[in-house]
């Protein structure tokens, strides 16, 4: 029903729908719901790429109609990090959606999400110990207590999220096995560039030297991972072997390369089970993640 329907206004798209309030947002959702559709969310902080893109396709194609949040959140950024300078432009977004023609652009402003007075706050234990936990001190808080709002102020069946911030996925999923959020959260794989290079918003801040040498963070994490397939290999060492290789390709500075178990996230010696191998890395003043499965993960 949702191809049908969205074959046959290919020729001429209505414009995107924008809505600022969860009341309107709620309005339009319960429409859909009374005439039996289903709800996919696709949550975002805009600067959109190929790889949000991705995750609208895969919402549009699981359901009737797909709503795509904007906001960028205020509380998942760190002191010192680039919430001011994160890039925005609305219009180029709405552009980018009309390709693929999203039924609606929920664009909250900051107090629609945080009016005043608000006091709560979700976060989730473990899964955030490690990586890019510590490194970024409240940062999966702010993401969990609005991804919470989000799926509660829209009520969605399915809710989308790009592997390349797999952690965060982790994360997702468990706040919504805990808190009961009827919703199922599903994780679509990573979009790269030709060289291999994970599409992210934040690529736009590298110079050309260090978009060259950003290649170098898929490149020695796959090797890492081909060689890992083998369970007498220490992961201490192909990870130590991983950070050297990544300092003389040109990154400056090395938060983490780890291997960890694909769904608990807890570091592995050696890989016996499904696992996932995780780096943080900055080139200059931009951070770069990236990760990918180790064997069956
Ligand atoms: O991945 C992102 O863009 C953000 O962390 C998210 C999930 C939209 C929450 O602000």
């Amino acid at each position: 029903m949702a191809m049908a329907a969205r074959s046959a206004g290919a020729a001429a798209r209505p414009t995107l729908p924008v809505m600022r309030t969860v009341a309107d947002l709620r309005r339009t959702v319960a429409a859909w719901r009374a005439a039996g559709q289903t709800v996919g969310l696709v949550p975002t902080m805009g600067a959109l790429h190929a790889g949000h893109l991705a995750l609208v396709r895969r919402a549009q194609a699981d359901c009737d109609r797909t709503i795509v949040t904007l906001f960028v959140n205020p509380t998942q950024f760190g002191a010192g990090e680039d919430f001011a300078a994160y890039p925005r432009d609305e219009a180029e977004d709405r552009a980018k959606l009309a390709t693929v023609g999203a039924d609606l652009l929920y664009a909250p402003g900051v107090t629609e999400i945080y009016p005043d007075g608000f006091a709560t706050t979700v976060t989730v234990a473990s899964l955030t110990d490690g990586l890019c936990g510590p490194v970024r001190p409240g940062h999966f808080s702010g993401v969990a207590t609005v991804v919470t709002k989000l799926l509660l102020q829209s009520l969605p069946d399915a809710a989308y999220f790009g592997e390349k911030d797999y952690q965060q996925l982790l994360v997702i999923r468990r706040l919504a096995r805990d808190l009961d959020i009827p919703v199922r959260i599903e994780g679509v794989p990573t979009v790269r560039d030709a060289d291999g290079l994970a599409l992210s918003s934040r690529n736009r801040y590298l110079s050309a030297g260090e978009r060259a040498a950003a290649v170098a963070l898929p490149t020695i994490l796959r090797q890492v991972a081909e060689r890992l397939t083998d369970p007498t290999r220490a992961v201490a060492d192909e990870t130590a072997r991983a950070r050297d290789a990544l300092l003389q390709a040109g990154f400056t500075r090395i938060d983490y390369v780890e291997v960890c178990d694909a769904e608990t996230l807890e570091p592995l010696a050696h890989v016996t089970r499904p696992a996932r191998i995780l780096a943080a890395a900055w080139l200059g003043s931009t951070r770069l993640i990236d990760n990918m499965p180790v064997g069956r993960a």
